[in-house]
Parts: structure tokens; C-alpha cells; sequence
């Protein structure tokens, strides 16, 4: 088991990726804070993990917000002490035209996929310094990387978390303490309502695998950062794409 007795969180867990990576954790011997906004999908990713025999704790909250991202790591260092490992996967899309983009469209993009990683972070850093070791995992996209049209504050959002990586990678490694980010390709779960054919049809005939991901192959990636396989690793984008190349 490569992640034996490790305690994670990881956001967003009620679905796709982060309910994918939860359980592969948990496969792993993690225990799980599953969190997540939706608390009905929290709790029932927390019931897998159960089944898998590894203690879980599901909670709801919004990690846009500071304040409640502050209570809920709290709670978590109430009932397991620390936190080994984050992977700030919580995340939504919104496809627009740039100029059709609103100041609360921008303001509510940027706020759940970058700020949250700041308070997701933050709030659990100084008990990894303390402890001298830590792994803090993101979840980019290739929109971060490249650009995706329709998708600027998105893009702006997936770019600012490799950034993020690799600033905080740099102040933190002295206390061994790794920062990576995880930018994939089109993966294949609810998000955004899910993707339409056209446009999954479109991202197959621009990536050399010719097909889009599965959630367990980002799971499987964040588990890579988060063992011990990936001691050596900090400040580095990962991206499971198929080869996507644009
Ligand atoms: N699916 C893709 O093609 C794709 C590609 C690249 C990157 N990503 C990124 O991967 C991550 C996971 O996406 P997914 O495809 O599994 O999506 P998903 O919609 O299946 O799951 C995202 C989860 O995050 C939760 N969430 C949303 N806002 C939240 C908030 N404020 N606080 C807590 N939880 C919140 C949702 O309730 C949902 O359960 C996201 O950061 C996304 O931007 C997705």
C-alpha cells in the first residue's frame, strides 16, 4: 500500500475526478476528508471509502470561502490530527465568450478554482511545515497551459494554480513540504453538465490517443505526486492528456 495510514483531503470528492482519486487513496490505506459543496454526494463517496474499510470523514463546504474552508480543516485536525496530503480538485467551468464574460462570472470562476486553492492550502500548510513534510496536489487543466477559447477566466484560473505551484514549491521545499499540479486533458465525468459530443469528437481528433480521459487516469497521476514514487518531484505540472496538441 503506497499511501499507508496517510490522512488526505480531497475537495471536491462527491464526483469525476475527486471521487475517482478518493478511492484509489483509500485503496491505497489513506484515510479520507471527503469534501465537497454538495453533501448528499459527499456522503456517498464517503460510504465507498467506508467499504473499502479505511476511517472517512465527509464534509460539506464551499472552499471558495475562507472562513468556511478554515472551519472545515479544523475539524478535520479535531478528529485525525494533521493532514498528510491535499489535492485541491474542486472546480467549475462556464463556457463564454470572452466579451460576454460578467464581472460575477469572472469573480465566481476565479474564486472556486484559484482562491480555493489558496484557502484550501493556507489552512493546512503550517502543520506540514511543523511536521516537515507534506503534499499539496492541484488539479490545472490543459486550459491553464494553453488557452482554451470560451473558457478565458477559466484559462486565467488553470494558469494561476501552475503559478501558485510553483512559487509555493520554492517557499515550502525547505520543510519538505512537495507542491505539484495535475493539468489533464478532456476527461470523461459530469463536469460542466458533461461535454458534448462535438466537442469530445473534436478533442479525440487533436490528441494522438485518440480518445478522452477516464477519471481513474488522474486519480492515478495524483496518487504518483502524493507517494513516495514522487519524493523527488516539486514545482511540476503533470498532465495527463492522451497528447493533446494544441
Ligand atoms: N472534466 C474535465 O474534462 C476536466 C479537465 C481538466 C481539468 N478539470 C478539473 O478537474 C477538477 C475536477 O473536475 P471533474 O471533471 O471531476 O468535475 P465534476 O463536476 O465531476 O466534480 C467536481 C466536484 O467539485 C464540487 N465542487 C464544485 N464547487 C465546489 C466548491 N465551491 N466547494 C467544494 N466542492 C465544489 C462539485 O460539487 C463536484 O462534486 C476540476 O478542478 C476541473 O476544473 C476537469
Amino acid at each position: 500500500m503506497r499511501l499507508k495510514d496517510k490522512i488526505a483531503i480531497v475537495t471536491g470528492a462527491g464526483a469525476g475526478m475527486g471521487k475517482a482519486t478518493s478511492l484509489l487513496f483509500a485503496k491505497e490505506g489513506a484515510s479520507i476528508v471527503v469534501n465537497d459543496i454538495n453533501e448528499k454526494t459527499a456522503g456517498e463517496t464517503a460510504k465507498e471509502v467506508e467499504a473499502l474499510g479505511r476511517p472517512t470523514l465527509a464534509i460539506r463546504a464551499d472552499v471558495s470561502s475562507y472562513a468556511e474552508t478554515r472551519g472545515m480543516v479544523e475539524n478535520v485536525l479535531a478528529q485525525f490530527g494533521r493532514v498528510d496530503i491535499l489535492v485541491n480538485n474542486a472546480g467549475i467551468g462556464d463556457v463564454k465568450k470572452f466579451i460576454e464574460i460578467t464581472e460575477n462570472d469572472w469573480d465566481r470562476i476565479l474564486s472556486v478554482n484559484l482562491k480555493s486553492v489558496f484557502n484550501c492550502t493556507q489552512a493546512v500548510v503550517s502543520g506540514m511545515i511543523a511536521r516537515r513534510s507534506g503534499r499539496i496536489i492541484s488539479i490545472s487543466s490543459v486550459a491553464g497551459l494553453t488557452g482554451t477559447p470560451t473558457h478565458v477566466h477559466y484559462s486565467a484560473a488553470k494558469g494561476g494554480i501552475v503559478a501558485f505551484t510553483k512559487a509555493l514549491a520554492k517557499e515550502v521545499g525547505q520543510y519538505g513540504i512537495t507542491v505539484n499540479a495535475v493539468a489533464p486533458g478532456m476527461v470523461e465525468t459530469g463536469f460542466g453538465g458533461g461535454a458534448p459530443d462535438s466537442i469530445k469528437q473534436l478533442y479525440k481528433e487533436k490528441t494522438v490517443l485518440g480518445r478522452v480521459g477516464q477519471p481513474e487516469e488522474i486519480a492515478a497521476a495524483c496518487l504518483y505526486l502524493a507517494s513516495e514514487d514522487g519524493s523527488y518531484i516539486t514545482g511540476q505540472v503533470l498532465s495527463p492528456n492522451g497528447g493533446y496538441f494544441i
